[in-house]
């Protein structure tokens, strides 16, 4: 588990660096693509409300749990708990993170790949003077052609490769810090030109007017997959992440930031996308399809809808990038410290590894559906036992870990940077990592899956 070079470990070199690029991993399509139409299929502002809390009460203190220990071992996800717990099982928790990672990219760099070819359609004025049905023959024949949507997921494994090969500091840090101001810019943008359409207000008033009768438990759990998955938590990405963070950062309000920069950009997504939607009478619950069919649909129905569809598909793949390489380097971190590799290789053999499965996805979209499991394809298996069973249970763990095992002294240690700084707050972050955070998780859970009747 050395150092195979003898340099010190790489790691990021500023605080706004951390933040960009912790916050690129979290902000991407699960803000922009899937929160709007899990929201939509939820039935709105009571859903938000729900997905508000958990951000809370279990999305930052799972947060800043990986934080502590990520930093406190310097390690990837796998060997952070294997020095942490010697001899312990706790390890397998890194395992799961381990092929989570695998799993999140294989679809989630099928849907980056639709983004890419969404821009290239925007480019050539492709959904011109089209219907509504015609986009959505557009969509459905482009993700289940086959070759098209291959070739471009290929592009996002390579492109993600690239610039992680470029090591941390000057790879992740430095797109991310150049990246990440141009989304918000761009976004912001995109939700003043949505409220200020005729017809706008409805969309804001589903955003914003809570409905409860729409809450039940499928609902609860859909929020709280939705607030790990947004959050990139419950699979060791923030484990490897604050392994890079400097020990003189301050890790609470690393993990404040970030949620806030998390849920401010699902908001503006909501806003830049349902006031849209409203506005030219198409119905919420669109499903995955929503940005795909829905938004050029609208997109051409605007004045100027030619620039705002290129600046549309533009912050995707923004978006998209800078998470695909966090859920990656959870993999090449693996490979490059368990097995004493070089960045280099350990890079290349987790492109390839992931862009394998990442194919066998996207093919089970169309030409094989035989591709499947449980009565899903392999796209939707992913999508739904990703963010629904794999990160809440690795978030579960990883709280139990740091409130009952790591030890409160050592919690207490890497949080205030030796006992350097005062922390605030820390007795509410351990009852909720010790008490709130595991029983909600586990309720939600059970409660979801229909395994306990509330
Ligand atoms: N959070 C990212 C998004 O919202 C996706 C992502 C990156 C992720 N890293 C992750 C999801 C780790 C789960 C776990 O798009």
């Amino acid at each position: 588990m050395q150092n195979t070079d003898h340099s010190p470990r790489d790691g990021f070199g500023s605080k706004i660096g951390t933040i960009a690029a912790v916050a690129g991993s979290a902000v991407g399509l699960g803000n922009i693509w899937r929160f709007p139409y899990i929201t939509g299929e939820n039935g709105g502002a009571a859903f938000i409300l729900v997905y508000v809390f958990i951000v809370l009460f279990i999305g930052i203190p799972v947060m800043l749990s990986e934080f502590t220990i990520g930093r406190r071992a310097q390690r990837n996800a796998f060997g952070a708990f294997r020095l942490l717990a010697p001899r312990r099982p706790w390890y397998l928790v890194g395992v799961m993170g381990i092929a989570a990672a695998f799993m999140i990219l294989a679809f989630y760099s099928t849907v980056a790949g639709w983004t890419f070819e969404y821009l290239r359609l925007s480019l050539v004025n492709g959904f011109k003077g089209k219907s509504p049905e015609e986009l959505n023959a557009l969509f459905e024949n482009f993700y289940t052609g086959g070759w098209r949507p291959v070739i471009w997921q290929v592009v996002v494994m390579l492109l993600t490769g690239g610039i992680l090969l470029a090591g941390v500091r000057k790879g992740i840090e430095k797109y991310t810090k150049i990246l990440m101001p141009m989304l918000l810019v761009l976004l912001v943008i995109l939700a003043i030109r949505s409220i200020t359409l005729p017809g706008a207000m409805q969309g804001l008033n589903f955003l914003f007017r809570p409905d409860f009768s729409k809450i039940d438990a499928s609902t609860i759990l859909e929020a709280l997959g939705q607030a790990f998955f947004s959050m990139s938590i419950g699979m060791g990405t923030i484990i490897t992440y604050g392994s890079y963070i400097r020990k003189k950062d301050r890790l609470s309000e690393t993990a404040f930031s970030v949620a806030g920069a998390d849920l401010a950009v699902a908001l503006l997504a909501g806003i830049a996308i349902l006031p849209a939607v409203f506005a030219f009478g198409i119905a919420p619950s669109e499903g995955p399809g929503l940005v795909f069919i829905t938004l050029p649909n609208i997109f051409q129905h605007m004045p100027g809808g030619y620039f705002w569809a290129l600046m549309f598909f533009t912050l995707l793949i923004i978006a998209a990038l800078t998470s695909t390489i966090s859920v990656m380097e959870v993999v090449v971190a693996f490979i490059s410290e368990e097995f004493s590799l070089r960045r280099r290789y350990a890079t290349i053999i987790a492109t390839i590894g992931v862009t394998f499965l990442g194919v066998l996805c996207t093919l089970s979209q169309g030409p094989y559906p035989q591709f499947s499991l449980f009565g899903r394809n392999l796209f939707d298996l992913m999508n739904f036992s990703t963010a629904n069973i794999m990160l809440p249970t690795g978030g579960l763990f990883i709280v139990i870990f740091v409130g009952w095992f790591l030890g409160r002294k050592n919690v207490r240690d890497e949080i205030s940077n030796g006992g350097t700084m005062k922390v605030r707050l820390f007795n509410i972050f351990l009852f909720l990592v010790r008490f709130i955070a595991p029983l909600a998780i586990a309720m939600v859970f059970l409660n979801g899956l229909g395994i306990l009747k509330l």
